[in-house]
């Protein structure tokens, strides 16, 4: 899944207090953290809606909050710690103001469900990722005194009706779920565990989200699923089958001016279909996020991702048959059970030749309850898992690198997202290639296509100047 801070590169769980002017005036006033991956904070937007209707507005200060809500991430068990971090921080804030409620959504809440009412007496709702319309009746129970918890997993809830409430997002570039849930069963993940059995949204209501922030002034979305390439959803009227090569179609389609970004894809569903439909389209951006995970078929079986390392290598020329010089990432995970150096060896040589624009890396987390827990020993030491991620970091570093270097002299369509984090006098945006450009602002505006010269760059950005 698509990583809301591309240069976070070891570990992407980080947390964003998502809080904005939405309902300035409400007398009651939630604030929102949230942690995990972009359908994680796409929920959080739901959440922010649905509150929105019974009267709630939007606060960064917790201080002022009647309702603090966590939405939680549970792939790592670093990204439950940081959770339980936070939960202890929100106690002292529960201490001064008694009648304010703490509620924990999202994976965490599915995994550990009534287990986290024991946290210190702290929480008073536990909410999992398909039991956000009942928010208001919990918060009445609770209001009463009452915990409430609600962690029903559904098999067609998509929200597609709730029109999720922009929370400081940059008024650019927004996230449009597809699908929810997984049905695959990789072994180490506990996603089907906390998100439930996939499914995919209404056509029609994805166009139409993705139409209203066009018009609101938006010039990218992101179709977001675990795994778009199974996303298929059949009008009822027409009987027409839509599948992700068609509605990724009918989303460019909206206007030129649209860019259209999409994450994850799964190398075994993968269609040439898809490739053809990116090619074909000058606004979907020539960008794929294909996690190999490991470059060892031995460790790809273990890992239940139904492909080899060939058929991997075979997915990505394809890619670059039919969108030559498509840009491409991975996520990776060191130190699974069993594996050996020679198997470390092969993601090592994989790494080598895939060159990967971004790279998401992770040591081996071992998660309650999923495939691999029950059938295999997390074997390897801690201190092997991190000097093999270390390596694979750097094997990618130099080819990150090199990969920018070659840009410099080339010269790219970039939309401008804003001010730059480091110097407010300049703008920062991103390629079709998902690469990140800072360039002196000149007299662009956010939201504005402009032509940037690459004339430098490190290993993470690219540095530029406005050429027309
Ligand atoms: N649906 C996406 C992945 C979602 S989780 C996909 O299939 O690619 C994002 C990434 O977290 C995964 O790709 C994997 O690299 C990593 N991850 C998942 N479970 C993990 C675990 N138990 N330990 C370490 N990394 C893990
Ligand atoms: Fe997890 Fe695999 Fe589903 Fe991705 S495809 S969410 S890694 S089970
Ligand atoms: Fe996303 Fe974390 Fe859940 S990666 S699906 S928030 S376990």
């Amino acid at each position: 899944m698509l990583e809301i801070e591309s240069k976070v590169i070891d570990e992407n769980i980080q947390g964003t207090a998502l809080a904005s002017e939405v309902n300035a005036q409400a007398e009651k006033k939630f604030y929102i953290e949230s942690y995990g991956c972009a359908m994680n904070f796409n929920d959080s937007e739901i959440i922010a809606s649905i509150l929105h209707e019974v009267g709630y507005g939007a606060t960064k200060d917790i201080e002022e909050a009647n309702l603090i809500l966590i939405n939680t991430c549970s792939i790592r068990d670093k990204a439950e710690q940081t959770v339980r971090h936070r939960l202890m921080h929100f106690k002292g804030f529960k201490k001064r103001n008694r009648t304010m409620l703490v509620g924990v959504m999202g994976c965490m809440a599915e995994r550990l469900k009534e287990k986290l009412l024991e946290e210190e007496k702290l929480v008073d709702i536990v909410m999992g990722p398909d039991s956000y319309r009942t928010l208001p009746a919990l918060i009445a129970e609770a209001e009463s005194g009452q915990k409430s918890v609600n962690v029903l997993l559904s098999r067609d809830e998509t929200y597609a009706d709730i029109n999720p409430v922009r929370l400081d997002g940059n008024g650019v570039s927004s996230f449009v779920s597809i699908t929810r849930g997984c049905n695959n069963m990789c072994s180490f993940c506990v996603v089907p565990f906390t998100r439930g059995r996939e499914r995919s949204r209404d056509a029609d209501s994805i166009v139409r989200e993705a139409r209203e922030l066009f018009e609101n002034g938006y010039r990218e979305v992101t179709l977001l699923g675990q795994n778009v390439d199974s996303y298929r959803w059949e009008n009822e009227q027409t009987n027409e089958l839509v599948t992700f090569a068609n509605l990724m179609e009918r989303v460019a389609l909206i206007d030129p001016l649209l860019r259209v970004r999409f994450s994850t894809s799964h190398p075994k569903d993968i269609t040439d279909e898809v490739l053809h439909v990116i090619a074909r389209h000058d606004n979907i951006c020539n960008y794929i996020h294909l996690p190999i995970q490991s470059g060892s078929t031995r460790i790809l079986q273990l890992m239940n991702r139904t492909y080899t390392k060939e058929w991997y290598l075979h997915k990505v020329k394809r890619i670059m048959e039919i969108i030559p010089g498509c840009g491409l990432s991975t996520d990776i995970i060191t130190g699974f059970c069993t594996e050996t150096e020679e198997d470390h060896q092969e993601t090592i040589d994989i790494v080598k030749q895939c060159k990967f624009d971004l790279a998401y890396m992770y040591a081996y987390s071992e998660r309650p309850g999923t495939l691999a827990a029950r059938r295999y020993a997390d074997d390897i030491p801690e201190e092997v898992k991190s000097s093999r991620l270390s390596e694979i970091i750097d094997v990618h570093r130099i080819n990150s690198h090199n990969s920018n270097l070659a840009d410099v002299g080339k010269t790219y369509d970039v939309l401008v997202e804003g001010p730059s984090k480091k110097n407010s006098d300049d703008y920062c945006g991103r390629t079709d290639k998902n690469k990140m450009v800072v360039f002196a602002k000149g007299t662009s505006q956010k939201c504005d296509y402009v032509k940037v010269l690459i004339t430098g760059c490190t290993s993470g950005t690219l540095l530029g100047e406005i050429v027309e």
